[in-house]
């Protein structure tokens, strides 16, 4: 009945082939409503390019899943689900999918056919659409805006992605099922959520009416192999010098402070630098979500935790932090230090637990500085701003600045030490910088990284411990 109806030349070819399986499901249409449609045909089909029959079939193949999926949640006995092994689950999600199709005539390709128990099956045990950017290893980040815009960050670069919710309710249903399995709720009066994956990741999301045009969703992506030291200089984050001068101060334990903007590498870098870290030494981490993985043996994870709906049961990282003050840690390691935990970090820092480490949200060492006071003088202490600097002086030995520059790469674009205090400022020396010197036609930075000429104020202290930097480390290179 519809290949008569297909037949008009003016139709593409390609788009007709396309069109088959939308074609199918035509045919069970009343006949009423299909002689309607036959008669609008010829006019339309005129101006129906390629792209308007591909977002059709994408459309109706979408509206089949929802009812399969429906029918398919009427059907599966969801309790068994979790233990049913992957083959079993799609055996049975391709018989109940057959038997639907077959009921309501229509016909579908073999290829469509499996990707849609594919995407049934990521619908039924996962995250929907999300699930295949999960799979893809080249994805960092997943940033939804709303069910009809999903981009990825790969490399450092966003891009649109095909992929697409069927419509809001859709999109909140995935989030509701991903934040219910972490014994959370989102909703209208709690609009926005923070949890963890099962495979680790990092996830958050902020529903309507706050979300103004639909759901709001980020998640960064779990590595499972975490970028180390060789990794960061291989890919040019840093170089061989620096990392030789990065060693020399954790493991002799200086305090050192990862600065940097939103994903520009903070947490990487920490990682990184952890791995200079003795594997005699008992470290304790404190995180929002854990996503550290230190290499030493003796490490100790914490996980802090926001109030539940009824607004208790919250242990915010600084009842973490004065905690592991108390649970014998040689070194202490704070994810991320945004509020009146600083307090507590500065003072670790000072009484005996060198060596700690910790990330804050800066765009330079100066900045940073700037921060720390900031977050001292919110925590509400009162303490006259000298003796604020002071006491930041006197605990942070290094701040390592990470980039992300706009060329989505990104690097480590400052070593800088705090060497005390110069009346009532705080001394800073840079010891390497990352210097650009212009853009290729293809807007990629060109730029090198260079010592400035300044010798470390701890020299001395790595050639005692055993780390004889050559001199030539603090050499700068002549620009080329
Ligand atoms: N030098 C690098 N080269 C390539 N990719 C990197 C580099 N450093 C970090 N990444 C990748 O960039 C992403 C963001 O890194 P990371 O989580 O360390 O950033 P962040 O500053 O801690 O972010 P946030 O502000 O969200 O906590 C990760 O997927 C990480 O693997
Ligand atoms: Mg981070």
């Amino acid at each position: 009945m519809f290949s008569k109806y297909k037949k008009p030349s003016a139709t593409p070819p390609a788009a007709s082939k396309e069109a088959a399986p939308v074609a199918d499901i035509a045919s069970a249409k009343p006949a009423a409503a299909a002689a309607v449609t036959r008669k609008a045909a010829p006019a339309s089909s005129a101006q129906v390019t390629p792209m308007d029959k591909e977002r059709k079939r994408k459309e109706r193949m979408g509206e089949i899943k929802l009812d399969l999926h429906r029918v398919l949640l009427d059907n599966l006995n969801l309790s068994a689900l979790e233990h049913a092994t992957e083959q079993d689950l799609r055996q049975e999600i391709s018989a109940i999918s057959s038997e639907f199709l077959e009921e309501r005539s229509i016909v579908l390709n073999r290829e469509d056919r499996q990707n849609l128990t594919s995407e049934l099956y990521d619908e039924v045990t996962g995250l929907g659409p999300l699930e295949t950017l999960l799979k893809d290893e080249t994805v960092n980040d997943i940033l939804v805006n709303g069910p009809q815009q999903i981009f990825v960050e790969r490399s450092g670069k966003l891009e649109l992605t095909d992929v697409t919710f069927k419509d809001e309710r859709h999109l909140l249903r995935i989030i509701d099922k991903i934040v219910s399995a972490v014994g959370r709720r989102v909703d209208e009066s709690n609009p926005y959520v923070d949890a963890r994956l099962k495979d680790g990741s990092r996830f958050n999301a902020m529903v309507p009416p706050v979300a103004v045009d639909g759901s709001l969703v980020s998640i960064r992506k779990f590595k499972k192999d975490k970028l180390g030291i060789d990794d960061l200089v291989e890919f040019g984050a840093f170089t061989e010098e620096m990392a030789a001068y990065l060693q020399a101060a954790v493991a002799t334990r200086l305090n050192v402070i990862v600065s940097g903007g939103t994903g520009s590498g903070k947490t990487t870098t920490l990682n990184a630098l952890s791995s200079f870290i003795d594997n005699a030494e008992r470290i304790l981490t404190i995180e929002d979500t854990a996503e550290l993985q230190l290499q030493q043996t003796h490490v100790g994870r914490m996980e802090s935790r926001p109030p539940n709906v009824e607004g208790k049961g919250e242990v915010s990282p600084r009842d973490c932090l004065k905690n592991a003050l108390r649970m014998r840690p040689d070194r202490i390691i704070v994810g991320e230090t945004r509020g009146e935990e600083v307090i507590d970090m500065l003072q670790a820092m000072n009484t005996g637990h060198d060596g700690s480490m910790t990330t804050i949200h800066a765009n330079s060492a100066r900045d940073g500085v700037s921060r720390l006071e900031n977050m001292i003088a919110m925590a509400g202490i009162e303490m006259p701003l000298k003796a604020v600097r002071s006491q930041i002086s006197s605990a942070v030995n290094l701040i390592v600045q990470a980039s992300r520059l706009q060329d989505g790469s990104r690097r480590m674009t400052s070593i800088t030490e705090i060497t005390g205090m110069e009346g009532e400022v705080i001394s800073m020396q840079e010891i390497f910088r990352y210097q650009r010197v212009g853009l290729t036609p293809e807007n990629k930075i060109i730029g090198h990284f260079t010592a400035t000429g300044v010798r470390s104020a701890y020299a001395e202290r790595f050639r005692m411990w055993g780390y004889d930097l050559p001199p030539s480390i603090y050499e700068p290179i002549a620009a080329e």
